[in-house]
């Protein structure tokens, strides 16, 4: 198993309130799998996406990704498995500015210390796969949305990570983008990465291969409904 959640509880503080957010949250993700998230806004899915990614601790349970007890690790550990293993995309890019779509998908092979000819090498490389080619000096806001979007996925890749976890991917863009985006997933997915994404969309969401529901910090999978139903903020 790649990836292991068993009996995730995460409490927010707010205040002298301790809000409960995530509840008794078990996820089992096989390698090579395509799951999609889905949820009502505020349920907890980019909490328990970020508890994934190693960006956030649960409050209690336990945390298996590729055998690594994450929730014994060190910040340097958590920052390394991260680093390696997983690679992030958001809904609204988080490209940096003032840098080049090359520089910012290099990003990360300079955190992993990667010669910086065999960086520019690799980010090119990168950069052609989700067909870009032609854009590799343009800043983030020389490039239309569905650009930034492929610019963030060929980041996420360049340092051949085990899982791509997105948040809303295709959230800021419309259909056509989106559909690319979509493409550009099954491309990746294909070549045997795991995917873990967040969407609202049902036809999105079709894409996966399978969809779990959060609702009021619950998980449910597939077509399994809580008795009493969440509520519909949208
Ligand atoms: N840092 C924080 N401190 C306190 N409460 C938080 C924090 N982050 C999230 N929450 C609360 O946790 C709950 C779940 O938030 P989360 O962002 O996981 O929802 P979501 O399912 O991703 O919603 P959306 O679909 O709108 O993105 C919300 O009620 C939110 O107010
Ligand atoms: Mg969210």
């Amino acid at each position: 198993m790649l990836l292991e959640l068993k009996n995730i509880y995460k409490n927010y503080i707010q205040g002298t309130m301790e809000v409960p957010v995530l509840k008794d949250i078990n996820l089992c993700v096989e390698e090579g799998e395509y799951v999609a998230i889905m949820g009502p806004s505020g349920s907890g899915k980019s909490t328990l996406m970020n508890i994934i990614g190693c960006i956030d601790k649960p409050t209690s349970g336990t945390y298996l990704l590729d055998d690594v007890e994450i929730e014994k690790c060190k910040d340097k550990e958590l920052s390394e498995v991260r680093n390696q293993k997983i690679g992030f995309v958001f809904q609204n890019f988080n490209l940096l500015p003032r840098q080049s779509a090359l520089d910012n998908v290099a990003l990360p092979l300079q955190y992993a210390k990667v010669p910086i000819k065999k960086r520019k090498q690799k980010a090119k490389e990168m950069l052609e796969m989700v067909d870009l080619a032609d854009r590799v000096s343009f800043k983030p806001t020389q490039l239309s949305g569905g650009q930034k979007q492929r610019v963030a996925i060929a980041r996420a890749m360049v340092a051949d990570p085990k899982i791509l976890l997105a948040d809303e991917p295709t959230g800021a863009l419309d259909s056509k983008s989106g559909l690319q985006v979509m493409e550009l997933f099954d491309t990746l997915h294909k070549q045997g990465v795991t995917i873990i994404m967040i969407t609202h969309s049902d036809e999105i969401a079709s894409y996966a291969d399978r969809v779990v529901k959060i609702i009021d910090g619950e998980l449910y999978e597939g077509d399994a409904q809580p008795v009493t139903g969440g509520d519909e903020h949208e």
